[in-house]
């Protein structure tokens, strides 16, 4: 065989190895120091005249450096790529991967929820685009009263429009179920607000309608120390103060004990020692009877309060826009 012979058989082997132990077999059998094609051609020198030996010597060379270069290559090139069983390591630490949680805010509502579900209440997933009904009509506030104003609510055209509150819990709640209802609903809320440090257009709400016999303002009172003290401070105080809201009567505003200074007086409470968080009442006779209730024979009481602002208070965050702003350099200290 001519040299040029081998080179075309070594090409013709080289494109039929596909495998790093192709390759490495394919080295042995051309390569190998004593056993090799390419040093028993060289042996054969010894049989040529000297004439002839160095064209042949020179021929020999380059088919050595063309064989170990293809070689060399082709085996780098093996290396980078996993062999068959090599290509997924499931034992292998992963990189850390970056997961989401659930939002503080929706933290904390489904926080409030759990406290309520502890003490036997139904929670209500509610719609946030309501009739003017249920959301004005049958929490005693009729056609002309002033918190219908457009200027407040986003009205959708007809009679449809974004809930202004969740105090629909108590139309929803009477509706579907007889007394005694113990009822509980969280979720967002709308108003023609602007976007400020202390407002939002849309935020969050949890309402409370309980109605049984014998409902009374001590109901109500212990209710909500029950929850307070939950969510926020086992030692935590509040005080009731006369409060208009036309689905209650007598409607009250609720104060906390200040929670950072607890009632020493700080700039957080304006140095009064209270904080307002939410309003309350006995539920109004005639929004029982709307509700298909006998109010001679049922009572009730409902509160509502704000999500965001108790967030605002429990996390000591001073922007409320924050929360909605959806920087994962805020999200991610929760
Ligand atoms: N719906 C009222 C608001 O959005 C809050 C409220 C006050 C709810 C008194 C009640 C209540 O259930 O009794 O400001």
């Amino acid at each position: 065989m001519t040299i040029e012979e081998l080179r075309g058989q070594f090409d013709r082997e080289a494109a039929e190895a596909t495998s790093p132990q192709a390759w490495k077999s394919l080295r042995d059998r051309w390569l190998a120091r004593d056993s090799g094609i390419i040093s028993g051609q060289m042996r054969r020198m010894r049989e040529l005249n000297p004439q002839e030996r160095p064209a042949f010597g020179k021929a020999i060379n380059a088919l050595r450096d063309h064989v170990s270069q293809k070689l060399e290559k082709a085996l780098a090139a093996a290396k980078a790529v996993p062999g068959p069983g090599e290509a997924l390591d499931v034992t292998r630490p992963c990189f850390p991967y970056p997961t989401g949680h659930e939002h503080p805010i929706r933290n904390l509502q489904r926080e409030i929820e759990r406290v309520f579900v502890s003490m036997g209440f139904q929670v209500f997933d509610l719609p946030e685009i309501e009739e003017d009904y249920n959301n004005f009509e049958s929490l005693n506030m009729p056609e002309d009263h002033p918190a219908r104003d457009a200027q407040d609510t986003f009205y959708l055209g007809g009679t449809r429009l974004l809930r202004t509150h969740c105090s629909t819990v108590q139309v929803h709640a009477m509706k579907r179920g007889r007394p005694p209802i113990r009822a509980v609903s969280t979720g967002q809320v709308y108003r023609r607000d602007p976007f400020d440090a202390t407002h939002s257009p849309m935020f969050f709400q949890v309402d409370v309608l309980v109605v049984d016999r014998g409902i009374s303002l001590a109901h109500l009172k212990g209710n909500l120390e029950v929850f307070l003290k939950q969510i926020f401070h086992p030692e935590i105080r509040m005080r009731f103060r006369p409060g208009y809201f036309p689905f209650v009567e007598p409607g009250a505003e609720v104060d906390i004990s200040c929670i950072f200074c607890f009632g020493a007086g700080c700039k957080i409470c304006k140095q009064s020692g209270w904080i307002e968080i939410l309003g309350a009442g006995m539920v109004h006779p005639k929004v029982l009877r709307m509700g298909g209730i006998d109010d001679a024979e049922y009572s009730g009481f409902a509160w509502g309060m704000g999500i965001d602002r108790v967030a605002i208070l429990k996390y000591g965050v001073d922007d409320i826009r924050l929360f909605f702003e959806n920087d994962l350099r805020f999200l991610e200290q929760f």
